[in-house]
């Protein structure tokens, strides 16, 4: 108990002492009240709502004896019991504090601290696995016991138990190189205090709670040229050993800002190209992680939105012959074909497709219209050469008629 008794417990002593210097000065009877002052027991605990007894030290007292909370005669709800014991029924936490017992002619008895609370109730008991050597078990108490606790937590490897070493103030427990073989984990975790002790039990498979942080880095960027792709790239997790041994599925999901619905791909790699963004379009995009071989571990938790919207040319969009010659990029080949949206990633039928036609259908209109034109200006130099052909002919007549005969 000697650590559940630390806390402010130097405070109040050196407070009292200071007081009982004082009055004892006053009385000068020094010796007797530094023997007094070294009687005081430190801290009493006691129940919150129960009746609450606290006695005038072990020795023998005089009667009658006078009770002080704070230095003050104003107590809670109580009695004092023929041998001058003091009962605090039903004691609630303004029952806390100094408590002082003096003898008729007011010389000091007797002094203790008192703490009101609970004893432990059962743990609310969570682990985390990030990786295949590490075990994080966390716990919320069921009980609010308002006193320090103190905790003993052993992980049972195979036949032995192995101690999981706490961490007090984030009230988890740490176990590296757990048996990872073992079908069933049981987790025994003891919490202590000044009021009793309380043990629960946890099993569980390391297996089903194996679940990795999320990637880290993740980057979406646009690829020059290509309207409708988005290059997503990440790392593994810190927490997941870099090695061969233990290889990581990812799963990107991404959508247009104002879309329902996500599509997916999966890769074993850390980067994949998105062949079928909304051209225009802001884009979220998401990753998380889950080990491929166990099949029961868990999904990571996904990596937070980001924003990313695909290439646009916002210059003169002139036509670009050898725009496949100057690929920035060749997309992976291992994505897995487990898309959840079957998608035709053929670059042929893109973008670099439609260009062309345009271009066809801008020269085959401009074809067109020349034949258009050049036929028109055929039939009106023929019309031209008749009307001057008829012309003549009037004038010819026009003279003859007017030739004497
Ligand atoms: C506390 O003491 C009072 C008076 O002696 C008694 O009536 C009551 O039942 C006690 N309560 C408990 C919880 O012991
Ligand atoms: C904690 O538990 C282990 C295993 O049950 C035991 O050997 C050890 O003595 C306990 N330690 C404390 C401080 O209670
Ligand atoms: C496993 O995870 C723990 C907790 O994040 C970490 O401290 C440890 O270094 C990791 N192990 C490996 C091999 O990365």
């Amino acid at each position: 108990m000697n650590h559940i008794n630390t806390d402010n417990a130097d405070t109040w002593y050196v407070r009292l002492c200071s007081v009982q210097i004082l009055q004892a000065r006053q009385q000068s009877a020094l010796i007797f009240y530094v023997m007094s002052v070294f009687a005081v027991s430190g801290v009493h605990y006691g129940r919150l709502e129960s009746n609450v007894t606290l006695a005038c030290g072990k020795s023998q007292i005089r009667l009658p004896v006078v009770w002080h909370l704070n230095h003050s005669p104003m107590l809670p709800w109580h009695q004092v019991t023929s041998d001058g014991r003091l009962v605090l029924l039903h004691a609630n936490h303004s029952a806390q504090g100094i408590y002082s017992c003096y003898d008729n002619s007011g010389v000091l008895l007797h002094s203790m601290k008192l703490r009101l609370g609970h004893p432990p109730g059962l743990l609310s008991i969570s682990c985390q696995v990030p990786n295949h050597t590490h075990v994080r078990c966390s716990w919320v108490e069921s009980v609010k016991t308002f006193l320090p606790a103190k905790y003993n937590a052993s992980l049972r490897n195979g036949q032995e138990w192995s101690p999981c070493i706490v961490d007090v103030t984030q009230k988890h427990c740490d176990v590296d190189h757990p048996a990872f073989w073992q079908p069933i984990h049981t987790l025994r975790i003891t919490e202590t205090n000044a009021l009793g002790s309380t043990t629960t039990i946890a099993r569980f498979k390391l297996h089903d709670l194996l679940k990795p942080d999320p990637p880290e880095s993740v980057l979406v960027k646009e690829i020059e040229g290509y309207p409708k792709k988005l290059l997503v790239s990440w790392k593994f997790p810190s927490s997941w050993p870099l090695h061969d041994a233990f290889p990581l599925v990812f799963q990107i999901r991404y959508r247009p800002q104002d879309s329902m619905y996500w599509s997916e791909i999966y890769s074993l790699e850390s980067s994949v190209v998105i062949l079928d963004a909304l051209a225009g379009h802001l884009h979220q995009v998401q990753v998380r992680a889950r080990d491929e071989v166990d099949t029961e571990s868990q999904w990571s938790e996904w990596t937070p939105l980001l924003l990313s919207r695909p290439w646009e040319d916002y210059t003169t969009p002139e036509p670009n012959e050898e725009l496949d010659i100057y690929l920035p990029f060749t997309p992976p080949t291992n994505s897995k074909p487990e898309a959840s949206t079957p998608k035709s990633h053929d670059p042929k039928h893109g973008d670099e497709g439609n260009l062309g036609l345009v271009i066809l259908l801008v020269l085959f209109s401009v074809v067109i219209l020349t034949t258009i034109f050049s036929l028109i200006f055929v039939v009106w130099m023929r019309q031209r050469r008749r009307d001057h052909a008829t012309k003549q002919e009037l004038t010819s007549m026009v003279k003859m008629k007017s030739m004497p005969i």
